[in-house]
């Protein structure tokens, strides 16, 4: 049995407990169920299975993986309710739930007094962090590295700041010798710096980032949206730990429980050092803000309707798994670190694949051996097929040819098509082994 039914027993008992607390109410019966309820989720089971297989360890592509049971179930018990986190007024128990959440997650990065709520993911998060850069230094230019999330030119553009992208060193990290070059110009508003960047996990040198700041006075943004959590792992090397660290420095942080902190899609969260930025969201609300003066969310987020039923799964999961060093969650990461470390060595053992450096998270990126730029990433798409068809489910990525050092200098600004897995399940630590088989498998089938 691949698919937990156990638990749907806990989330039986927990909605008799729900009900109890309405129990004060003239009794009202759930609306009869459709006769044709059943017939339509079968169809819709049937209608899913057409997907990859997320929740297995040979799916080892994308950052994709179901959440964990406890936010699974939690989220489903709060759609009895369905609570909306904008204001009290919609959601009193789960605005709660998301403060205690958030400042869990502040207090990850060292942060006590900060503002900060939950969105529905990372391009939202960041939104709203370059939102608030671009009130505080308006008209100015927004700065991020080559290989940081397509959506800060994108959101840029629509909050109408300049967008530069800034060229990052062979490791994928954004180069600092090229962002002082570019401070010294002036007009640099902000810089967005990213802890895990999504094609290789790389992490940019925060430190330098936070001295350049402090010399030519431009905001820094930590988009930590995948990387995040790896301030918990006691597994990193020292680069990455050495910027992780000083994440709580930076003026804003994205970091995506949807990603690493095993939450059903639609749970973003940004935080401010300064909770003097909560003045540029003030508004007038005239339907909703009734219930109580306290603060409501409503009143320091962009977004209007957001799904308490994502803040009750959060606090649940927080509440099972702390968020501590040394605990079982962070081990859960530092598994998956392990994984992308053993997945390395083995492809550095055979002579198929070449990685372009050690892989500073959990993700890895991998090259077949021998050919042409061109040859190369022909053979990785085909790779990429003979994998799947095998039940090995790998990502292409599209990156600069120069990462491979027996590419570069001659591939110059080019791009080579190159194999990657993200090994942020715990389980893929115990998969290596058949993972290396079918890859090595396929990369034979695929040179046949
Ligand atoms: C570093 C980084 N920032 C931002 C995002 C965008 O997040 P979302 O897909 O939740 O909008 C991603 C997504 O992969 C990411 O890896």
């Amino acid at each position: 049995m691949a698919l937990d039914r156990d638990s749907l027993r806990i989330l039986a008992r927990a909605l008799e407990t729900l009900e109890e607390g309405f129990s004060r109410l003239p009794p009202c019966a759930p609306p009869a169920a459709d006769p044709r309820l059943e017939e339509v989720l079968e169809t819709l089971a049937t209608r899913l299975s057409d997907n990859y297989p997320y929740f297995h360890p040979l799916y080892a592509g994308q950052m994709l993986k179901p959440p964990h049971a406890v936010a699974r179930l939690s989220y489903a018990l709060a759609q009895y309710l369905n609570p909306n986190n904008h204001a009290l007024d919609g959601g009193r128990a789960t605005s709660a739930l998301e403060k205690e959440a958030v400042a869990e997650l502040a207090g990850m990065f060292g942060w006590r007094e900060c503002l900060g709520h939950l969105c529905s993911g990372g391009t939202m998060a960041n939104l709203e962090a370059l939102w608030v850069a671009g009130e505080l230094h308006p008209g100015k230019a927004v700065a991020a590295s080559e290989q940081a999330h397509y959506t800060h030119s994108r959101i840029s553009g629509v909050l109408r700041l300049p967008f530069e992208s800034l060229p990052c060193d062979g490791r994928g990290r954004l180069d600092p010798g090229a962002l002082e070059a570019r401070a010294a110009r002036g007009g640099l508003g902000t810089v967005v710096a990213t802890l895990g960047t999504t094609a290789t996990g790389s992490v940019d040198p925060l430190p330098e980032i936070l001295k350049l700041a402090r010399r030519f006075g431009f905001r820094v943004h930590v988009d930590a949206a995948y990387g995040g959590y790896f301030v918990l792992a006691a597994n990193l090397d020292a680069h990455a730990r050495a910027s992780l660290a000083r994440a709580g420095e930076a003026d804003s942080i994205v970091i995506d429980p949807h990603k690493h902190g095993l939450q059903p899609y639609g749970c973003g969260c940004v935080l401010f050092r300064d909770p003097g930025v909560g003045r540029l969201y003030r508004h007038d609300s005239p339907y909703t803000y009734f219930s109580s003066a306290e603060l409501h969310l409503g009143e320091i987020s962009l977004e209007c309707s957001r799904p308490g039923a994502a803040a009750a799964a959060l606090w649940a999961t927080q509440k099972l798994l702390p968020l501590s060093p040394g605990g079982a969650f962070a081990r859960g990461l530092e598994r998956g670190r392990e994984a992308a470390l053993a997945l390395e060595r083995a492809l550095a053992q055979g002579s198929r694949f070449a990685t372009p450096f050690p892989p500073e998270l959990d993700i890895v990126c991998f090259l077949p051996c021998g050919g042409s730029r061109e040859e190369r990433s022909a053979e990785a798409r085909r790779v990429f097929r003979e994998a799947a068809q095998a039940g090995l489910h790998l990502a292409l990525a599209e990156l600069p040819a120069r990462f491979w050092p027996d590419l570069a200098p001659a591939a110059g600004q080019a791009t080579v098509t190159c194999l990657r897995s993200v090994l942020m399940k715990p389980e893929h630590l115990d998969w290596i082994g058949p993972i290396v088989e079918l890859l090595d498998r396929a990369a034979a089938g695929a040179a046949s």
